[in-house]
């Protein structure tokens, strides 16, 4: 398939490729506003980067890619412009899916989804089934998702599962009622755009993750490989000195 190579073309030896990486695709906006054009061509702009992004992704054997599509806080924009959004998600499932399928991507979309229209619930759930089995890159898609709903979704779920446990939750006990349990936590977390904020995205997840932001949203392959450079440079200490990094645990 010419779209997205199966080639492996690692990053200089050197640098260990993150096995998950998480973006909140961000800037589309001041993207088209820098260009004179209306919000909308930003947010088009933005389907073509995440093409690309699953692209280099699938070239630089990650993993896990998670990208934050759509919060539950962007229900406050403009109804035109949710709308909008939405027509561009069904739009962009409907010429994608089957490229992603080709290209052995399992698609998985976390967040509300009961507040989508139904059309748009069937489509999700038909890319989902469609690729399910796949065994390449897993791609999660982020949509009506916010960090804190997550949070909760997954207290309620392991209080009704587990009652007799209340009071003495343990991290183990809770992990498995997230929505991302089937991935490790990211290794890379890219906020396009220039801002650092996590806006709501996976609060838990990202405890110790490393970040990058001034990537712009016009994104491309050289953007790509310098985070994923930067990110091979940096040491991750989970709480430890960079001495107790260098030797073995006593
Ligand atoms: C991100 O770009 C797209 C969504 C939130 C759906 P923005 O629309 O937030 O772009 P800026 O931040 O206004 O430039
Ligand atoms: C975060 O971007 C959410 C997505 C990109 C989907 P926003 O543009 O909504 O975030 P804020 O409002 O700048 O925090
Ligand atoms: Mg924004």
């Amino acid at each position: 398939m010419g779209l997205f190579s199966s080639a492996t073309q690692r990053v200089p030896e050197v640098f260990a490729a993150p096995r998950h990486i998480a973006v909140i695709m961000d800037g589309n906006g001041r993207w088209a506003r820098k260009r004179f054009l209306p919000r909308i061509a930003g947010h088009k702009r933005g389907v073509e980067t995440v093409r690309e992004l699953v692209k280099q992704c699938v070239k630089l054997n990650v993993e896990y890619l998670t990208l934050f599509a759509f919060s539950s806080e962007n229900w406050r924009r403009p109804a035109e412009e949710v709308s909008f959004l939405m027509g561009l998600f069904m739009d962009a499932l409907d010429r994608e899916v089957v490229k992603l399928h080709q290209n052995n991507i399992k698609l998985i979309m976390i967040g509300d989804r009961t507040h989508f229209d139904a059309k748009l619930i069937a489509k999700i759930e038909a890319s989902e089934l469609l690729t399910a089995n796949n065994s390449g890159l897993v791609l999660t898609i982020a949509a009506n998702y916010g960090g804190r709903w997550d949070i909760l979704q997954a207290v309620n779920k392991m209080y009704t599962v587990q009652p007799q446990l209340a009071g003495q939750y343990k991290e183990e006990d809770f992990q498995p009622y997230l929505s991302m349990s089937y991935a490790p936590e990211p290794d890379l977390f890219i906020r396009t755009g220039g801002e650092t904020r996590i806006s709501n995205f996976l609060l838990w997840q990202l405890a110790y993750t490393n970040s990058i932001s001034p990537i712009l949203a016009d994104f491309n392959e050289e953007a790509f490989n310098l985070a994923i450079q930067s990110y091979g440079k940096r040491e991750r200490r989970f709480g430890r000195t960079s001495e107790q990094l260098k030797k073995p645990e006593a």
